[in-house]
């Protein structure tokens, strides 16, 4: 049995997979019959990539997000696809509270201002003033396990928590309205992309925040764009509609805080990833239930 995938993977469990074959490019430039899984990040696995590989019966995905990954395809073709959830929600919920802070109390801009040499006049004539954590309502969209623990941290700092999510919450739209600082913790489904389209964007407040760790699909980039070119809001974006391509007007902009996807990277938290994936790789090989079977 082979296993081809698109790159290693950090931490001790990725040595437990032997006879891997690392691809040199995505999708295959040729057919690859005999690969029978592949492990994968990032990359889109639709037809035309499952054509290319005949006799595949697992995609197992890297991430809890599988948003890339056709699963309509794969079930037609027979194909079993894992994840990696529950390991990176407290990796993902410390940036989102990273990024909370450091749009409201300017900590980027305030490092550069630094920097350049521009800070000449002592503590008590700030450039700018930031916004208090504590007393500001924090708008959860999505409530699940990420939503959960950045909502607990939240509290710790003393915000007050609202949250939207399918089965119960308040409104999206109240919520869009009412909360000082919105952080989106909901997958990219057909259902869930453009949720936060230009007239949602439209109902933020002035001075709002708008933080995004989960998918940058999920919001109208284009409109969010000339939300921030105009100064209205601010926002924290760990990822964006077409990675990894961040919108030339958003580089320049002190609202808005950009990090490179990298809400679940640290150490732990990436190796234990690679922990998950490993396990649903070997639980595949040797003939056992999947621990983390994708059902759509
Ligand atoms: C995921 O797991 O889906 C991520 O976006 C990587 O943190």
């Amino acid at each position: 049995m082979r296993i081809a995938t698109t790159q290693t993977f950090p931490g001790p469990a990725w040595d437990e997979l032997h006879d891997v074959t690392l691809l040199e490019s995505w999708p295959p430039a040729e057919p690859l019959p005999g690969i029978e899984v592949l492990v994968e990040a990032v990359v889109a696995v639709g037809p035309e990539e499952l054509d290319l590989l005949p006799d595949l019966r697992l995609v197992a995905n890297y991430g809890v997000g599988y948003d890339r990954v056709d699963l309509a395809a794969c079930r037609e073709r027979g194909v079993a696809v894992t994840n990696t959830p529950g390991v990176l929600d407290a990796a993902v919920a410390d940036l989102t509270l990273g990024l909370i802070l450091a749009c409201r109390r300017h900590l980027v801009a305030s490092d550069r201002f630094v920097r350049e040499g521009r800070w000449r006049r002592g503590w008590a004539r700030p450039e700018r003033l930031g916004r208090d954590l504590e007393g500001a309502t924090l708008g959860v969209v999505g409530f699940g396990r990420i939503g959960r623990q950045v909502a607990t941290r939240a509290e710790a700092f003393g915000m007050r928590i609202v949250f939207h999510r399918r089965a119960d919450g308040i409104p999206l739209d109240e919520l869009l309205r009412t909360a000082d600082v919105v952080s989106l913790h909901v997958p990219l489904t057909p259902e869930t992309d453009g949720l936060i389209s230009r007239e949602r964007l439209a109902l933020l407040q002035d001075d709002a925040t708008l933080v995004n760790t989960a998918r940058g699909a999920i919001v109208d980039e284009e409109a969010l764009v000339e939300e921030l070119v105009s100064g209205r809001i601010s926002a924290g974006l760990d990822v964006f509609a077409d990675e990894p391509r961040v919108p030339e007007r958003l580089l320049e902009l002190p609202n808005v805080v950009l990090t490179p996807h990298v809400a679940s990277a640290t150490v732990e938290t990436r190796g234990a990833m690679t922990r998950v994936l490993v396990d649903n790789v070997l639980a595949f090989l040797h003939g056992e239930p999947l621990p983390n079977q994708v059902v759509a």
